[in-house]
């Protein structure tokens, strides 16, 4: 009986001297062998710190005091005084990017389930995060700024109850006794940090403080307020730490810890604390130069990848096709950058013209500052290219006054640049035809220069030069004008470009209908010839002012040399001549042009003279023989084939109305011209 009593006078002493509220107080320097109720992440670590979160992310971390804490008097129900203090460190792999907090947590409970990481630190949710039911209070240490807790910036200390938007909070902070002023701290600085809680339960006054490792306690806390939590704690209350890893590496280490209740918490023995591994704070360092150095490395690597980009870019805007066979042509080869200069990189501003066989651009060429026309000539095959260019470099070699100098080439992919001398008054059709164009209307003389020049230039390139050289595109479009009005023969063998790539023999013709020959119709094959009925053409042309073929005229007038034939045949040619002219004209001449213009038009090759015969019939060495000894027929007849609109064919019918009598048989006619050419 009395070993019962005295087993219940035990109990119940001991059981009131539990109520008794003895005062809390321990003090941990480092928790080597300290019991402490943990979850999530948080571990004691081999030298004794308190990890609460390790680079695991979006995770959290708990650390209790395992044993449940009365603060509020029992009997007032008041608030009870407490005071903590711990030394910390966080450690993040970048400094630069800050994580979320940690916080020192008074809470009811030491599980907090349906809690979240990041940046509801493992102590709320999305649903309970406010309420009052929480009877959290929590004084967190935060790097991040989040907007939607009312954060002040992303290094704070702030007092939290029941919810993260901070009833107080301070930019980290402490005041420096020595210098006596507000000294700025990094919680993320990778340096131990110490923090001093205390609450004064009668002036219901909460003083936090925040200081460096090593640093004496600051007199000014940097959190000094009355505060009154007797809203926020329940009996019991448990004390603790509570952290969340987020998005990038972080670990938060408490290095110390000691709490009291109802007085001052001891101090803790800063030289008896453990170190966060060397390793990790070198590593931090070491890793925030690496990062650096790394970050520095990849925006280095992404500029010079720009640059070469840039350059890559430019080389390949500017490439150009170099073969071996092409060496041979060096001095005629043109750099494209110095085209694309010289041209401002082929605006339309710069073109001169565009034709069947490409766009011609105005260009000065950077170096030489000289003035020059650049074609481009845009073709896709490939194949007999090297010919073409043996033909073109050799056509750069030609030297005639009379002959618009090829200064050189640029091949490029799919594109062949040629360079011309530059013609300031362009091509003789714009003189002749172009009524819009203001262009001096050419008197007969000048008219009749042009034509002795032209037939020069196609001597030069039919006899007198090392090759014989067709040009095979003889027009008024092709002849330029220099300053002089000097006429200058240009574009050569650009229509071939069209014949390669296919069997010479079979190729399809290319060039302008009207100057086209019609055994270069049938045959494709470019001989003297072909320039010279072309040459006829232009005769017409100059004389009469009017193109080869024009649709839009009357059906009788549409051919020029039908009509001019037919004002022959009526003995009236002087009629066909251009009206621009008037009467001011040399009727010989004139009529020389004419009846040359239809002699050269003859369809029979061998009928048409050789340039050094028209020369001298130009020059009036030699008279034209009477041409009703030839049979003149009109070349349209063999080329209808090679009209191009739908209504050339229904107006060909008309032709054969066409009085033919002073046509002969060609065969007949073929031997007297020959003889006589001869
Ligand atoms: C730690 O505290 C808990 C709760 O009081 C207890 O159950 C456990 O045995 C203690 N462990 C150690 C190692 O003291
Ligand atoms: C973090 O801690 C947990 C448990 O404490 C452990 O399983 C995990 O491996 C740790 N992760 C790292 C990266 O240290
Ligand atoms: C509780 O309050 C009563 C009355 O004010 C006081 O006598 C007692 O010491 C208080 N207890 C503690 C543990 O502070
Ligand atoms: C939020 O937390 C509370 C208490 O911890 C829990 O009961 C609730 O289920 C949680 N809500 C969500 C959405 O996780
Ligand atoms: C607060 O939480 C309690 C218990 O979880 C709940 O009954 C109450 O509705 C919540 N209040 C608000 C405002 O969410
Ligand atoms: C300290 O930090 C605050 C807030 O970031 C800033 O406004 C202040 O200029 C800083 N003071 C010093 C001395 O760097
Ligand atoms: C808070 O700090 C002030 C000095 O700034 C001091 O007077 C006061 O006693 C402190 N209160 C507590 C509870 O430590």
């Amino acid at each position: 009986m009395f070993i019962q009593f005295l087993v219940w006078f035990l109990l119940l002493g001991s059981s009131s001297v539990a109520s008794q509220q003895q005062d809390v107080d321990f003090t941990y320097n480092g928790f080597r062998g300290v019991n402490l109720s943990m979850d999530g992440l948080a571990q004691i670590t081999d030298r004794g710190l308190l990890m609460l979160v390790n680079t695991t992310n979006q995770q959290v971390g708990h650390a209790f005091y395992p044993h449940p804490i009365h603060l509020r008097n029992s009997s007032t129900g008041n608030v009870l005084s407490f005071s903590t203090t711990f030394v910390f460190e966080f450690w993040q792999q970048n400094p630069r990017f800050a994580g979320p907090a940690m916080a020192f947590v008074i809470s009811p409970s030491k599980e907090f389930p349906g809690a979240v990481a990041g940046i509801y630190l493992g102590l709320f949710n999305r649903t309970n995060i406010g309420n009052s039911s929480n009877h959290v209070f929590a004084i967190e240490l935060d790097c991040l700024q989040n907007k939607q807790f009312n954060d002040i910036n992303g290094n704070h200390v702030g007092v939290d109850i029941n919810d993260l938007k901070s009833v107080k909070a301070a930019s980290a902070s402490y005041f420096s006794d020595q210098e006596n002023q507000q000294l700025n701290i990094s919680l993320n600085g990778g340096q131990p940090l110490q923090l001093w809680v205390e609450y004064n339960g009668e002036e219901k006054q909460i003083n936090v403080t925040l200081a460096p490792f090593n640093v004496h306690k600051p007199r000014i806390p940097l959190l000094s307020f009355e505060l009154d939590l007797s809203q926020v704690m329940v009996d019991p209350m448990f004390v603790g730490f509570s952290s969340a890893s987020y998005v990038l590496p972080i670990s938060h280490y408490i290095l110390g810890w000691s709490f009291k209740m109802n007085g001052e918490a001891r101090d803790l023995t800063l030289s008896q604390l453990p170190k966060v591994p060397i390793t990790t704070r070198k590593r931090s360092h070491r890793l925030s130069i690496v990062v650096v150095s790394v970050m520095a490395s990849a925006i280095l690597l992404l500029i010079l990848i720009s640059i070469i980009q840039y350059i890559v870019k430019r080389k390949k805007k500017f490439a150009e096709v170099l073969e071996d066979w092409e060496l041979d042509y060096g001095p005629y080869r043109f750099k494209y950058k110095d085209l694309y200069i010289a041209t401002k990189g082929f605006k339309d501003k710069e073109l001169l013209g565009a034709g069947g066989f490409g766009r011609v651009y105005r260009g000065v060429l950077p170096t030489s500052k000289k003035e020059v026309a650049v074609k481009q000539v845009s073709h896709t095959s490939r194949q007999g290219e090297r010919e073409f260019i043996a033909e073109i470099t050799s056509i750069g070699k030609l030297r005639h006054r009379n002959i618009v100098t090829l200064l050189g080439y640029c091949r490029r992919k799919e594109e062949l640049l040629l360079v011309y001398e530059f013609m300031p008054n362009g091509s003789l059709d714009k003189f002749l035809f172009d009524q819009t164009q203001t262009k001096t209307n050419l008197n007969w003389c000048q008219r009749f220069q042009i034509i002795k020049s032209i037939a020069a230039a196609l001597l030069y390139l039919h006899e007198e030069w090392d090759q014989v050289v067709i040009h095979r595109d003889v027009k008024s479009s092709n002849i330029l004008l220099d300053e002089e009005l000097n006429a200058r023969l240009g574009d050569f063998g650009l229509a071939r470009l069209y014949d390669h790539g296919t069997d010479p023999q079979t190729t399809h013709v290319v060039g302008t209908l009207g100057y086209l020959a019609p055994e270069f119709c049938e045959t494709g094959k470019a001989h003297p010839p072909v320039d010279v009925f072309a040459f006829g053409a232009f005769l017409l042309e100059v004389a009469c002012g009017r193109r080869p073929i024009e649709g839009e005229a009357s059906e009788e007038c549409m051919v020029l040399v039908d009509w001019v034939i037919l004002c022959w045949s009526k003995g009236r040619i002087l009629d066909s001549v251009d009206p621009k002219l008037g009467l001011n004209y040399e009727e010989e001449e004139m009529e020389l042009v004419l009846k040359l213009g239809l002699l050269c038009s003859h369809s029979i090759p061998t009928a048409r003279p050789q340039m050094r015969q028209v020369m001298r019939y130009l020059k009036r060495e030699i008279s034209l023989p009477d041409l009703t000894m030839l049979g003149l027929r009109t070349a349209i007849d063999d080329c209808t084939s090679f009209l191009p609109s739908k209504g050339f064919h229904d107006v060909s019918s008309s032709w054969s109305s066409y009085p033919r009598s002073q046509m002969t048989d060609p065969s007949s006619v073929e031997e007297s011209v020959l003889s006589e050419g001869r």
